[in-house]
């Protein structure tokens, strides 16, 4: 007789067990074991012996008609997806509630008119989805709307509508009968998932599937889907933002370094093709406090603006902020300016803020954020047109960055006239560039030789007082009209402010 065969899985991670435990040993979560069904049927060895099974081929006997891919009619989702849609995979689009998941897949349904697609709600009636599509106002002849939650009755539909492209919005709202889990849990989605993979590979269709995500962050019946899909994007961004982007996360047929832009507006989400535009508002230039990064995301340069504000600490223990920055990182860059640069910061409350509400990993910003910091406690507004990317190191070296070439270009695309890079390492070519590049090795040399002159400041005048050479530097702007002289021992100096009333009040000169 048949022998059914089952196994307790952890209905938090997937973990599985022979046996029944009260705590999951890989996630830690208490009675989350419940028992499923792994197997029905014993298939026995002899039908490995019959040899009905695939057979193995050469390369070049293998056909690649079928590997054209399917433009999704959306410039960004193609990008991410490695060029278009490759027929017969499977994609799985998680998010956090609310991020605009149904919205990005039922704008693609409406826009691909070329195509028989086959929508499948289990979480919106089809009222709702026609709410939506007025919304967006976008109509679709070819695209055929099911609410439904029974993966039997999905897989009998797509069958009569043959669909060339299946939407499941989402799979944890997807059950199957032959098992006794209810919808959302592991055994569940990993069947319904194992389910419609096999009806996408044996008829070629591609897949797209939504998947929640848990409270920690990951896609919810959380492993098994990521190894069963080809595609994981993960879309993301802040819900009070109105920019989202798309993330490769695992791609089969693509790199997973590619990233796409949107902005969600009043008639559903627009591509955003050009984001450096988007995020620098130009309108704050000659206010202290502000830097932009030639920043890489993915493998896409993106200008962006840091804001620093810096101000002396209302209590014992200042205040350290930062928004779409590691707070540890910005820490570490307070540490090294304090040490390898000596600005005294430890007393000063220091808010970081990256605008636009994105996130950047990228540690290339680190110079524009001392940048900024600094701007921002000397109340000095950063040169119009200049921009920075270099990695500070902890001995406050200026470490050099990846894909260089690509962010000058960026920039010099975008109309600034200086930026402010590493030393370039050998086989890169600075000369081809227009723009200005000005390189260094270290955090003290960057702010104490070039800095003053090139960055916060509009002219510069070689006097002497007393019969000593000094730099004495001449700063204007509608705000204010300061003369000051660096420290000649150093040539640096400890408070511009000190240095002003020093040099005005006849001293000529400032001290450590
Ligand atoms: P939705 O696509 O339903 O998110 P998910 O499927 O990821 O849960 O989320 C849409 C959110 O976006 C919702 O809060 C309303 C907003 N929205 C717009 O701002 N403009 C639009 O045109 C649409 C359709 C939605
Ligand atoms: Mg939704």
């Amino acid at each position: 007789m048949a022998k059914v065969k089952t196994s307790f899985f952890c209905q938090n991670c997937g973990a599985q067990s022979p046996k029944w435990v009260g705590k999951c040993n890989s996630c830690g979560e208490w009675n989350s074991f419940v028992e499923e069904i792994v197997e029905r049927e014993s298939t026995g060895i002899a039908s490995f012996l019959t040899g009905t099974g695939n057979q193995p081929k050469l390369l070049h006997e293998v056909s690649s008609e079928n590997t054209e891919r399917i433009d999704t009619c959306n410039q960004e989702l193609n990008r991410v997806l490695g060029g278009g849609l490759v027929p017969g995979s499977m994609v799985l689009i998680g998010g956090e509630p609310g991020i605009g998941k149904s919205t990005l897949v039922l704008q693609l349904a409406l826009d691909l008119k070329s195509r028989k697609i086959l929508y499948v709600s289990g979480e919106e009636s089809i009222q709702q989805i026609k709410i939506r599509a007025q919304r967006l106002q976008k109509e679709n002849q070819n695209c055929y709307f099911l609410s439904e939650t029974s993966l039997e009755h999905i897989l009998a539909q797509s069958k009569q509508v043959v669909p060339e492209l299946l939407i499941i919005d989402s799979i944890q709202t997807v059950s199957t009968e032959s098992i006794e889990s209810s919808p959302g849990s592991v055994g569940q989605i990993r069947e319904c998932t194992n389910g419609i993979l096999k009806y996408a590979k044996e008829n070629n269709v591609p897949v797209i599937l939504i998947g929640h995500i848990t409270k920690e962050g990951s896609l919810a019946g959380p492993k098994v889907l990521e190894h069963i899909v080809d595609t994981v994007l993960q879309f993301e961004g802040e819900n009070q933002y109105m920019y989202r982007i798309l993330r490769a996360i695992k791609n089969r047929f693509g790199s997973t370094s590619e990233l796409g832009i949107f902005e969600m507006g009043n008639s559903g989400l627009r591509e955003v093709s050009n984001p450096s535009e988007l995020l620098i508002n130009r309108a704050h230039e000659g206010l202290s406090g502000t830097a932009i990064a030639a920043a890489i995301e993915g493998i896409r340069p993106l200008l962006i603006e840091i804001q620093a504000l810096v101000s002396t600490a209302a209590y014992g223990t200042p205040q350290r902020s930062s928004t779409g920055f590691d707070l540890r990182r910005l820490n570490m860059l307070l540490a090294v300016l304090e040490k390898r640069a000596g600005f005294k910061l430890a007393t000063k409350d220091v808010f970081l803020n990256i605008a636009g509400g994105i996130k950047v990993d990228d540690p290339a910003i680190d110079l524009t954020v001392i940048t900024a910091i600094l701007s921002s406690n000397f109340d000095l507004p950063i040169r119009k047109n200049v921009c920075f990317a270099g990695e500070i190191g902890l001995s406050g070296e200026i470490r050099s960055v990846n894909r260089l070439e690509q962010r000058i270009a960026e920039a010099e695309k975008l109309g600034f006239d200086s930026i402010f890079v590493p030393k370039a390492g050998k086989g890169i070519n600075l000369q081809k560039f227009k723009i200005e590049i000005l390189q260094f090795d270290r955090v003290d040399e960057f702010f104490r030789n070039r800095i003053t002159p090139d960055l916060f400041f509009n002219t510069l005048v070689i006097g002497t007082v007393a019969g000593i050479n000094f730099k004495q530097i001449s700063f204007v702007n509608k705000h204010r009209n300061h003369n000051f002289s660096p420290c000649f021992k150093c040539g640096w100096f400890k408070s511009i402010r000190t240095c002003c009333i020093s040099f005005l009040s006849g001293h000529g000169r400032s001290y450590h």
